[in-house]
């Protein structure tokens, strides 16, 4: 008696398809056509069927059969070009292989309602003539680029990341990112000025984390909404805000409430523009994130949540917010603003000096398909996908917030330079939701477009938030 579990043979059928695929077990004539087991393309677990009948016989052979479940199976050559009517064993009794697809890999993958399954980020649908047939996108986790990228040693380390395993490399790029490049005239933007004296000390390594602890905000996940235009801007101004107000001030800002409120030419979890962003937090202002609250999108990332809460002018610059925070449970509706961003040259000393005396920046970045397997040491985009189809090669553009910097001897003597930037992915993604990059080569253009700000903080303000401090 066999047990109750069930294997899926190298072939495949599909009800749609029973037709067709009755036409060619037909063609074998005087043979009976298969149990109604194998029309839905499941069979018995493994046995020595072949083996036990005591050999295979070449080409053709009706006779050819053992006893099998409640009908035969066959172990003749024949099975070869035909659909499922050979024994179990029949590939690596008769022909010494595997079957395309080996039965037990596939056992639990089959979704045997419409007879497809998933393999990584590809659907393989069962084909006219019985075989499977898999989609071909390149995926975001592609195992041997993993391997490769850790044997080759680039300087850096790539690992697997289950929220992004099965998705495809486009979909990667149109999910997980999110910021459109700036425009020719914003990218010409005027670069501020910056005097840098020759006495300007800067150290080899900083970290904004260990100059202003508790004031530095930690990596936040943006999941499948591609809206890092919003994510890096909230980030920064919210940092900028704590550091400016000296710790009175350390709000988290909403992300959520930029995606959903500012809307203008902005495409909430469908991309937007970091440009825009800054406008709105200079105009209008946004409130916390414990207020309003990220709320992944839960269909379509174009279903942009509506706006639940404005801000409205209440004299003397200041905005007040025209509704209670959309989390119940929060009754902090203040407004936090920005002045307006400035541009930063693409010098590495003149960035290092702005995040040292002012606090993180935000960079856009190009984000290339290793970039998503990163893990830890210094990125920089390598060359694993060279040989590789122009579909396995893309890149996009994604912005983030520099943090700090350092540098790194290799056993070779050589030092390398890196930023440390923290990424929207989450904080099991990377070196604790950071990555390092390659510092002063403009690796990914991370240096071609650098921004700071300050954010609009009174004696005022740090006095009404410093006595409602705990
Ligand atoms: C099985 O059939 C295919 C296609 O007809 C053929 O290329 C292959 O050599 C056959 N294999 C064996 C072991 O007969
Ligand atoms: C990567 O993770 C997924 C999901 O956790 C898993 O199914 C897959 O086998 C993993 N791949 C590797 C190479 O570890
Ligand atoms: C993600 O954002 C980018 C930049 O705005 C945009 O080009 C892309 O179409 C967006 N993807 C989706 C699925 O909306």
């Amino acid at each position: 008696q066999q047990t109750g579990s069930t294997i899926i043979l190298f072939t495949c059928t599909k009800n749609e398809y029973s037709t067709s695929v009755f036409n060619l077990f037909q063609s074998r004539t005087k043979r009976e056509l298969a149990s109604p087991l194998h029309l839905r393309g499941i069979r018995d677990p493994y046995g020595s069927y072949c083996q036990r009948r005591g050999g295979c016989c070449p080409g053709r052979n009706d006779q050819c059969t053992v006893p099998y479940l409640d009908t035969i199976c066959y172990c003749d050559l024949f099975c070869n070009r035909t659909v499922s009517d050979c024994c179990p064993d029949f590939w690596s009794h008769c022909l010494g292989t595997t079957p395309p697809y080996p039965p037990s890999k596939l056992n639990d993958k089959v979704n045997s309602e419409d007879s497809t399954y998933k393999e990584n980020c590809n659907l393989c649908t069962c084909g006219q003539n019985g075989r499977w047939e898999c989609e071909h996108h390149a995926c975001l986790i592609e195992d041997d680029m993993i391997q490769e990228i850790n044997r080759r040693g680039y300087g850096w380390r790539a690992s697997n990341y289950s929220q992004f395993w099965g998705m495809t490399l486009d979909e990667g790029l149109q999910y997980r990112l999110g910021t459109q490049r700036p425009s020719r005239t914003i990218m010409n933007m005027n670069e501020i000025q910056m005097n840098m004296n020759g006495n300007d000390h800067l150290p080899s390594y900083f970290n904004a984390v260990d100059k202003w602890p508790g004031k530095i905000h930690e990596p936040f996940d943006q999941g499948n909404c591609n809206a890092s235009w919003a994510f890096s801007t909230a980030a920064v101004a919210s940092d900028r805000i704590s550091i400016q107000s000296m710790g009175h001030m350390t709000p988290q800002l909403s992300p959520q409430n930029l995606i959903s409120c500012d809307t203008r030419h902005q495409g909430g979890c469908s991309g937007g523009r970091i440009d825009g962003a800054w406008w709105y937090l200079r105009r209008k202002g946004v409130v916390t994130e414990e207020c309003y609250p990220f709320s992944p999108p839960q269909q379509s990332p174009a279903e942009v949540a509506r706006c639940m809460m404005q801000s409205r002018a209440v004299g003397r610059g200041k905005r007040q917010a025209t509704a209670h925070c959309p989390n119940s449970h929060s009754y902090h509706n203040d407004i936090y603003q920005s002045t307006p961003p400035y541009r930063l040259s693409s010098n590495e000393n003149e960035i290092m000096k702005e995040i040292m005396d002012n606090g993180p920046v935000q960079a856009i970045m190009e984000v290339h398909e290793d970039f998503f397997v990163y893990k830890s040491g210094i990125y920089r985009h390598t060359d694993v996908n060279y040989h590789k189809p122009s579909q396995s090669r893309k890149h996009a553009t994604h912005s983030v917030r520099i943090t700090g910097w350092g540098e790194e001897r290799d056993y070779n003597g050589r030092t390398h330079k890196y930023w440390i930037a923290a990424n929207s992915w989450g904080k099991n993604w990377g070196e604790d939701g950071y990555f390092r990059i390659a510092r002063g080569v403009n690796e990914c253009e991370i240096e071609a477009f650098v921004i700071g700000v300050w954010g609009r903080v009174t004696m005022e303000d740090m006095h009404n938030h410093h006595g409602r401090r705990k």
